[in-house]
């Protein structure tokens, strides 16, 4: 009897071990999917909005259109200047990027993008173009806030 019951035990601990790791599993696969799509989403946006300047290897044109692949602002990794230099553009003002000043101002994508869109195309571009961009994922909660405080 005691040696029965043991096994029995031995069984559920073995059965609660199965069903915790494949749930562990289920959500690594699942937060793995929304990553990729929000990366494959990016890559549209990027394609569509930020390519025709940029590039699609990101590193711009020379005298016009700045490189992606040194971008300070990048580099620097403050989220809300990113996400505020996205909405409202550049507005004339310059800065040099990777040792470049362009006369061309970035358009503001506030009334061109959604939040969605902005944190899927941020995303994209940290991802493709330089490995020591900050990959902290930018929540669409985040650009809404600062959508709000801008002007
Ligand atoms: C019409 C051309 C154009 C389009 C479209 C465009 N950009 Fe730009 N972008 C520029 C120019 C020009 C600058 C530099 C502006 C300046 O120095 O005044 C710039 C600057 C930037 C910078 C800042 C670099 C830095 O470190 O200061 C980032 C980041 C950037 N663009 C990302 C994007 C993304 C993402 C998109 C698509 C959503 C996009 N751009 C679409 C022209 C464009």
């Amino acid at each position: 009897m005691i040696i029965k019951g043991i096994f029995i035990k031995f069984d559920m601990i073995k059965n609660k071990t199965l069903i915790f790791t494949f749930l562990i599993l289920n959500s690594f696969f699942l937060v793995n999917k929304s990553l990729s799509q929000n990366l494959e989403q990016g890559k549209i946006i990027f394609n569509n909005f930020c390519q025709t300047c940029h590039q699609s290897n990101g590193k711009g044109v020379p005298n016009m259109y700045p490189s992606l692949v040194k971008a300070p602002l990048l580099l620097r990794n403050n989220t809300t200047k990113i996400i505020d230099y996205i909405l409202k553009g550049s507005q004339g003002q310059k800065q040099a990027i990777d040792g470049e000043f362009f006369p061309n101002d970035m358009p503001a994508q506030k009334d061109v993008l959604t939040d969605q869109q902005i944190a899927d195309v941020l995303f994209f571009v940290q991802k493709q173009f330089n490995s020591s961009y900050n990959l902290k994922k930018i929540m669409p909660e985040t650009i809404q806030k600062r959508r709000k405080l801008i002007h």
